[in-house]
């Protein structure tokens, strides 16, 4: 499932992010972008990056993180067991594109044990669409591509397994963060239909709830299904 989560971060958290970003001092700012990628998707990389342990980009991403958690449809649609810590990225002048490539399945994560599996790929776009020209993310499938390019504060979800590249910036400069997200829910099908069941009983519960102050008998069963098949299928 790829999904289009809007209005994840506020416009006054997109331009404190953006203001951090802009304003870094020396040596905390944009590095080339290699840094992250495996050796394949390195061959295809050609942005920058904040520095992953500086701290502006700390300061960034925790209020990317604050958003994100906040957010219901977010939490639903991904069951994030663990987050790989949000990254920045720029795309502009020479430096302005990434090649097909797909994510790597296993990371390490920072300052923990073991390994992070990768089922979700996210990004959030940082600024004004029109301000750039390119720089769609584009997602292959089957026979078929999907390119996103969203309003500042809106992201992207999208399998992991998925061949992606981002489209040359011909003019401007596009700001993103992006990240990974263990699921507690490792199956995509699963989580899709739980998303599905999710957003379908919240619907009906609102309806209700405003029709006349209380929920239907079968709400509640619904309810109980739809934890049910989480105590099923999700690995805390
Ligand atoms: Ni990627």
């Amino acid at each position: 499932m790829q999904l289009v989560i809007s209005s994840v971060l506020s416009a006054a958290d997109v331009a404190k992010v953006l203001s951090l970003l802009r304003n870094a001092p020396a040596g905390e700012g944009w590095v080339d972008g290699t840094a992250t990628s495996g050796q394949q998707s390195a061959q295809m990389k050609n942005n920058q990056q904040m520095p992953e342990h500086g701290k502006i980009t700390q300061q960034a991403r925790e209020i990317v993180v604050s958003g994100i958690s906040r957010h219901p449809s977010f939490m639903t649609a991904a069951l994030p067991r663990r987050l790989y810590p949000p990254n920045f990225n720029r795309y502009s002048g020479d430096a302005n594109t990434f090649g097909a490539h797909i994510d790597n399945a296993l990371r390490t994560l920072p300052g923990a044990p073991g390994f992070l599996r990768t089922d979700l790929s996210c990004t959030l776009f940082l600024n004004d669409p029109s301000s750039y020209e390119g720089g769609e993310l584009v997602i292959e499938g089957a026979g078929r591509e999907q390119a996103y390019k969203l309003p500042a504060g809106s992201l992207t979800l999208y399998p992991a397994t998925t061949v992606h590249r981002v489209n040359p910036v011909t003019r401007g400069e596009r700001v993103a963060c992006f990240f990974w997200i263990e699921s507690m829910v490792r199956s995509s099908e699963q989580r899709e239909l739980l998303y599905e069941l999710d957003m379908t009983i919240m619907a009906q519960r609102t309806r209700e709830l405003q029709a006349d102050g209380k929920e239907s008998a079968e709400s509640v069963r619904l309810t109980g299904t739809y934890h049910n098949l989480l105590r099923m299928w999700a690995t805390p």
